[in-house]
């Protein structure tokens, strides 16, 4: 049940709904180039049902549609990304002029509808003949990126209400570069620790260009993860302390104070190209708020082999869909040690909180009791975090509408809204109902 009412937050206080590009746009429309994504899904075995963003939600056509149920639900801020392939087909050079006028009429269209536009420039849809160049491992993706980063904002930069470059920098380097679950599927030390750096590289130079086009209210998205040891051994505590360093810290640390944590340096320092230290003054420049993607926590126990030497071990806390446990408590922890650590009175915000259910429309309805109770949980923990005296100044959920979930396919359904893949329709559920009520002024 949600018992949470917008008159519960202070006045100002932002509800919003999270996408990304790749997963509703429709990627095989409007020409957009190939991205590291379709060659992830085209090799076999790397995504259930070796699933792709062809069609996806087939935003690119709904989009009016899309943005009538973020208003009709009674929000105040939608957070989208913009895909480098639609805007630059080759991640470079020529621009694709449809790619750019469906953004610059999705942030009109957001405006139109009394809602503030949340750009997030590059949620994970690499542009293939970049990949070809060596992608996050080549240091030039710094400067790739701030070339679109520049095209991009020089036609929407004025009209967004936020921006943030890069969603995720753990997922882009971590998942893609060390674990081999999301594109570009490699399982390499070192290909980590120079994509974890490059990102950061990439993140500090779009900064640059973002400031220099004086758009305003710029920040960074990361995701963090509770990493609580799996038994009371001190093993298990230094490896979930292992954990939470290359996952929560490292981009944090970066970031805010300009630093990587020394747990994460022992694995991956000689790893780091050349001469990064001298790159973090311009990955730790001033920011003007900080997003906290947070979803579940891990039990960590120590493992063999090379470092970071741990595994993960299964929880005993009810899970959603994906097996994720549901833990909100570890929402408020991260959102006071963000605020206590690292960004010191920075307005924070809640930038992806969700949960995936197998939900089903049945006489026109979805009944998805548990989302409105994840809701609620993760709603109080933010509530407890703001009487704490952290700056937390709004809440996004994850997601507007049900999407590809990556190597998980089209099967989790994050959504506040049930997709029909068949046919493309939108079912609000129970959850958008009772969060639109909920948000009304
Ligand atoms: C986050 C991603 C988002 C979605 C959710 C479930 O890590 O940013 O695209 O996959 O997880």
């Amino acid at each position: 049940m949600l018992t949470h009412r917008r008159a519960d937050f202070p006045d100002g206080f932002l509800f919003g709904a999270a996408t990304s590009s790749y997963q509703i746009e429709g990627h095989a429309s409007g020409g957009a180039g190939r991205t590291h994504w379709d060659d992830f899904a085209d090799t076999p075995g790397n995504v259930a049902g070796a699933q792709r963003g062809d069609i996806a939600c087939d935003h690119l056509n709904r989009m009016d549609e899309d943005l009538d149920l973020l208003r009709d639900g009674n929000f105040d801020v939608y957070r989208f990304s913009t895909s480098w392939a639609r805007v630059l087909p080759e991640g470079r050079g020529e621009v694709n002029a449809a790619g750019l006028d469906f953004y610059d009429r999705l942030v009109d269209g957001l405006l139109e509808r009394g809602l503030k536009p949340a750009a997030t420039l590059y949620h994970w849809e690499l542009p293939s003949p970049l990949a070809d160049l060596g992608g996050w491992r080549n240091r030039d993706i710094a400067d790739w990126f701030a070339d679109f980063t520049r095209v991009l904002m020089e036609r929407i930069g004025d009209r967004v209400w936020s921006v943030a470059p890069i969603n995720e920098p753990w997922c882009v380097a971590w998942m893609g570069h060390f674990l081999g679950h999301h594109a570009p599927g490699l399982r390499d030390i070192r290909a980590t620790a120079r994509a974890m750096h490059h990102v950061l590289l990439a993140h500090g130079r779009a900064v640059e260009v973002l400031r220099d086009l004086d758009v305003s209210n710029v920040g960074a998205v990361c995701n963090f993860e509770y990493a609580a040891p799996a038994d009371d051994s001190a093993e298990a505590q230094h490896a979930a302390r292992r954990y939470d360093a290359y996952y929560n810290r490292f981009f944090l640390g970066g970031l805010m104070n300009r630093r990587y944590p020394d747990e994460a340096l022992e694995g991956l320092g000689q790893h780091l190209p050349d001469g990064w230290q001298d790159d973090m003054e311009l990955i730790g420049q001033p920011l003007d708020w900080l997003g906290l993607n947070y979803y579940t926590r891990k039990l960590i126990a120590p493992a063999d082999g090379p470092w970071p030497s741990l595994q993960e071990v299964e929880g005993p806390l009810p899970k959603t869909q994906v097996g994720w446990e549901v833990y909100p408590e570890g929402l408020h922890a991260f959102l006071r040690r963000v605020h206590e650590g690292y960004t010191r009175g920075l307005p924070l915000y809640v930038t992806e909180n969700g949960m995936a259910l197998a939900d089903r429309v049945s006489g026109g309805a979805v009944h998805d009791p548990r989302r409105a109770d994840f809701l609620d949980a993760h709603l109080a923990q933010v509530r407890r975090a703001i009487d704490d005296g952290v700056p937390v100044k709004g809440y996004f959920t994850w997601s507007l509408l049900d999407n590809y979930e990556w190597n998980m396919g089209y099967g989790p359904r994050f959504g506040l809204v049930h997709v029909d893949y068949a046919t493309r329709a939108r079912t609000p559920k129970d959850s958008y109902h009772t969060l639109a009520e909920a948000l009304a002024q």
